[in-house]
């Protein structure tokens, strides 16, 4: 891997970046969405994607300009850029795409990294074998070594000053993708797609998306820059971001409008079905969903319903691109993702496949940011609350313990008095106001909370055998008191009247 890619930020394992482009001329802010631009169909002016909606990059497919006669011959005249009217930073696909659709595709690597490079691309792409999901390990097996002599003979391959994708397949094998994440970072590729989500984001398969990102990032190098390839719906940017993404392509925006289909961050809808529109986007505040159906066909506007469609899912696609930025300047961005996961079980599946991996996360987790908020059950499970039971055995404790969640008694005999705040469990009260112990908790303690505070209190004991501790707890759930190892005393503060 060479070094293009710089990280700003971070939150869970998401990162604000720039990802310098060489041959455009271009920083790109990660993390990015690149719109598809179909080169035979413009849905909307690539100049306007820039201007209107503040795209720094687009992807287009050198396989479709290369196969089509009409314009393969112009392109390669005034270049890429031209072409399009678009000054940013393109990235193009190989055919890859065609290749796992209709079986077979009639270029190499070696042949459409060339022409990616005389054409003008500025991120070029092999062909890589996207081999899909739930296929049986050997096909898996084979089709990943097809897919690594791809990247060696993009290696190989006169670039031109072009960054090249070295995409990360394995099917939904966690342990080859790994492998294939490793392999690929040992290339001196730039960028590193995770490849063949386009069935499993179709399916809302969110948890195995999930599942495929982590084990690719396990084998790549921390600081490589990592594209999302097919995915681009705004109910699961937070998501994949936070799973460590850091660009995207959405298709999906114009896509999804040919079918009259309206995005939002909590799903799809139906023109069809709808009677209001709960975005203020230039499209939806100057129109109604009756007028966009009225435009079908009447072919006296300037616009398409279909285009002013498309304009409305790029538009509140980019706006949640912008809210997961902030999310992460301010450290939020798990709290994004939890309200984003109540849109959709799937997304909820999706979510909790997350928090299966907050050690992970926890690596790359800011030890401080804004207020954590205790939103849902899933908060219970979130890497600072599994930091804070690590960096429990590392505080010193005397011979005898009273933790509890209500004051500290007037006159007591024990060595100290610490808090006890569900659901990061106890703390020295000297800590109240270090984060994340400033969380805001709701009154309501549920037994989740309850449950990762007992766990907490578990692993202080486990790390100091000799404490005598006594725990005063707010009527906990036997769930949360059975966590509690049978050495800790246990009092209920309701039933003493405190
Ligand atoms: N577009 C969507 N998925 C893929 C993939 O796995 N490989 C390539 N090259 N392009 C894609
Ligand atoms: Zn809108």
């Amino acid at each position: 891997m060479r070094d293009h890619f710089e990280i700003r930020d971070h939150d869970a394992a998401g990162r604000i970046g720039r990802l310098e482009v060489p041959r455009a001329g271009v920083t790109v802010e990660t993390p990015a969405l690149l719109p598809v631009v179909n080169p035979n169909v413009l849905t909307i002016e690539p100049r306007r994607l820039a201007e209107e909606f503040g795209a720094e990059m687009l992807i287009t497919n050198s396989y479709i300009i290369r196969s089509t006669d009409r314009i393969r011959d112009r392109v390669l005249e005034e270049g890429l850029h031209d072409f399009l009217g678009f000054d940013g930073a393109i990235m193009t696909d190989s055919g890859s795409f065609q290749l796992a659709e209709y079986g077979d595709i009639d270029v190499t690597t070696e042949e459409i990294i060339e022409f990616q490079r005389r054409i003008g691309s500025d991120v070029a792409t092999p062909v890589d074998v996207p081999t899909p999901p739930d296929v049986d390990r050997e096909r898996a097996e084979r089709e990943l070594e097809t897919t690594k002599r791809a990247l060696a003979d993009a290696e190989a391959a006169e670039t031109g000053g072009m960054l090249v994708n070295a995409p990360v397949q394995g099917s939904t094998f966690p342990d080859l993708r790994e492998e294939a994440g490793r392999h690929a970072s040992a290339t001196d590729l730039d960028v590193f797609p995770v490849g063949a989500m386009v069935p499993l984001l179709n399916a809302y398969r969110y948890a195995e998306v999930v599942e495929a990102v982590r084990a690719a990032k396990r084998g790549l190098a921390p600081d490589a820059p990592v594209h999302l390839f097919g995915a681009g719906h705004p109910m699961m940017l937070a998501l994949a971001v936070a799973a460590g993404c850091d660009l995207f392509d959405s298709a999906a925006y114009a896509l999804m409008a040919r079918d009259g289909r309206y995005l939002t961050v909590a799903g799809t809808e139906h023109l069809a079905e709808m009677e209001y529109f709960p975005c203020s986007c230039p499209v939806c505040a100057e129109h109604t969903p009756a007028e966009l159906r009225e435009m079908d066909g009447s072919g006296t506007s300037e616009k398409s319903a279909e285009q002013l469609l498309a304009e409305h899912n790029l538009h509140v696609t980019f706006e949640e691109l912008r809210r997961v930025k902030a999310a992460i300047r301010s450290g939020t961005l798990l709290d994004l993702v939890d309200r984003r996961a109540r849109g959709h079980p799937a997304m909820l599946d999706g979510y909790r496949a997350l928090l299966d991996h907050a050690d992970e996360l926890e690596r790359t987790d800011p030890v401080s940011k804004d207020a954590f908020f205790y939103t849902s059950h899933e908060s219970a499970k979130r890497p600072e609350v599994r930091r804070h039971h690590e960096r429990l055995a590392r505080l010193a404790v005397p011979d005898r313990l009273l933790l509890t969640e209500s004051n500290a008694p007037s006159t007591h005999d024990y060595g100290a008095v610490w808090r006890v705040k569900p659901p990061f469990g106890p703390f020295p009260r000297a800590l109240s106001e270090t984060y994340p112990l400033t969380a805001e908790v709701p009154e309501r303690v549920d037994e989740s909370a309850q449950t990762a505070a007992a766990e907490g209190v578990a692993s202080l004991a486990a790390a100091n055998p000799e404490t005598a501790i006594t725990l005063g707890h707010d009527d906990w759930a036997d769930a949360a008191l059975e966590r509690v190892p049978d050495g800790v005393e246990t009092e209920n503060l309701r039933s003493l009247g405190r």
